[in-house]
């Protein structure tokens, strides 16, 4: 396995929109554990191909919520999902609010606006079909990393003004980082 670079924005390539995967095989797993082993150690809790850049219809989640949902301190469960080829059926009518994040546009979160649940299908690691109704974060992670393979960013999905604070915030972020590390 091998932690690989996740790329940030304004990177072109996570604008390129993800082809469709004809074969799950071996080599479709390993680059799936590489996703794995990079986003627990972002850390993350959604990861698209693109991102490592790999322009497939592969995606990964796992929420890793904490055991006891009462203490937000208590280790978390690995929950590893995998989706490939993931479509939406259908979702529900009205958008709920979350605040979101991305591995490729580090530290900046947002609210945004999606339908909280849905019906998806998709291919799991061993090319089985699943169909199944998905609400809460699930969803909302879900489309998030759906988007990605359209080449759509979650600042993509904010006002102009709030996309044009986030990016200040991220350029400014930066430069602090270049600064210590010079
Ligand atoms: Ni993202």
């Amino acid at each position: 396995m091998a932690i690989l670079r996740i790329i940030e924005t304004p990177d072109s390539l996570l604008r390129e929109k993800s082809v469709a995967v004809d074969t799950v095989d071996d080599a479709l797993r390993t680059l799936i554990a590489d996703m794995f082993e990079t986003m627990y150690d972002a850390p993350g809790i959604g990861l698209a191909a693109i991102q490592v850049g790999v322009p497939k219809r592969v995606l990964i989640i796992d929420l890793q919520e904490p055991a006891d949902p009462g203490d937000e301190q208590s280790p978390p469960v690995k929950d590893p999902r995998v989706f490939i080829n993931p479509e939406i059926l259908t979702h529900s009518d009205q958008d709920v609010p979350y605040t979101e994040g991305c591995l490729s546009v580090p530290d900046q979160y947002a609210e945004v606006l999606r339908p909280d649940r849905i019906r998806a299908r998709w291919l799991d690691e061993q090319g089985v079909g699943h169909e199944e109704d998905l609400d809460g974060l699930l969803a909302v992670v879900l489309q998030h990393e759906m988007d990605h393979l359209e080449g759509v960013l979650f600042i993509d999905r904010l006002s102009r003004l709030k996309r044009e604070m986030v990016l200040k915030k991220l350029a400014k972020a930066r430069k602090e980082r270049a600064l210590k590390a010079a």
